[in-house]
């Protein structure tokens, strides 16, 4: 029987969060009730300050997450279906412009809802059997957590547009060609992986990684003399750390810098 707080389960290791959606009797599909406890445990995570990168999982062996849960999407009115994309727009959008480096560890069906979750994230890596994919067209509906607007902008409007018409399944092999997975790992060392990615990550300076991430993430919005603007300004912004001070002088001393994530 799952319960409140079964759903979504946060394990912290110092700097690094492990986050696992654990719903895999529905292949980690997103109910009402897990998208609140993932809402809950992502506000967590962004009110640590200890915590730097965020691992995204799911449980079992079979799914990531299999998307947005169909049996509850199925009776709502124009209204309520509004409200559930609107919803969940904005627990996507605090993934995406949230301070913690978010990783999804893709360990199989990421679909719909799932992919949607996965391209929210700032680095997406897959096991070699996770298969990826916009089935939204077969029920009749279009991807409406975020993937008509991030998918294209991350592979381009022709592949997405064709992913999303024809709803097919890819496989991590093929997202990776495609750049929609940055990395394909056997699936039994997929979240070893994911953890020294997280590890190499939350071993640098949090500034720069959090100011990196805004660069990107609002950068890409704009036309490219504002966005160099943009980035003078957030470089400039670096100078007022310590730990630009820190990793300067240390160069320059010839030492390890000795980082405070100020
Ligand atoms: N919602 C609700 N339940 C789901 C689900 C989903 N998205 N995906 C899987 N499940 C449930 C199944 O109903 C099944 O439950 P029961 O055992 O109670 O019947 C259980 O998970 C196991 O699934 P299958 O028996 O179907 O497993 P399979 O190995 O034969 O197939 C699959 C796996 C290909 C992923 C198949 O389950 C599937 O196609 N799932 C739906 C994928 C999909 O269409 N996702 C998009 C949803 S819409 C969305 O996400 C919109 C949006 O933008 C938010």
């Amino acid at each position: 029987m799952e319960t409140a707080g079964d759903l979504v389960i946060t394990e912290k290791f110092d700097a690094l969060a492990l986050m696992t959606i654990n719903r895999p009797k529905a292949l980690n599909a997103l109910d009402q009730l897990t998208l609140q406890q993932l809402d809950a445990a992502v506000s967590a995570i962004e009110a640590d300050p200890q915590i730097k990168v965020a691992i995204i999982t799911g449980s079992g062996e079979k799914a990531f997450v299999a998307g947005g849960d169909i049996g509850v999407m199925q009776p709502l009115d124009p209204l309520g279906a509004r409200r559930i994309a609107v919803d969940v727009q904005q627990l996507l959008n605090k993934i995406e412009y949230g301070s913690t480096v978010y990783i999804a560890a893709i360990n199989g069906y990421a679909l719909g809802g799932g992919c949607e979750l996965a391209l929210a994230c700032d680095i997406r890596i897959a096991a070699d059997s996770a298969q990826l994919g916009q089935p939204e067209v077969n029920l009749g509906i279009i991807p409406g957590w975020g993937g008509t607007q991030r998918l294209p902008r991350l592979v381009g409007s022709s592949m997405a547009k064709q992913l999303m018409f024809t709803g097919e399944r890819i496989s991590a092999a093929r997202a990776a060609q495609i750049g929609l997975v940055s990395e394909v790992v056997p699936a039994t060392g997929l979240l070893a992986r994911a953890r020294e990615l997280a590890q190499i990550i939350a071993a640098k300076p949090k500034m720069a990684l959090q100011l990196i991430k805004e660069a990107v993430n609002n950068g890409r919005e704009m036309d490219m003399q504002r966005a160099f603007a943009y980035e003078a300004d957030l470089f400039g912004l670096c100078f007022a750390t310590a730990d630009q001070k820190e990793g300067m002088l240390a160069f320059l001393e010839k030492r390890q810098p000795q980082w405070r994530d100020q």
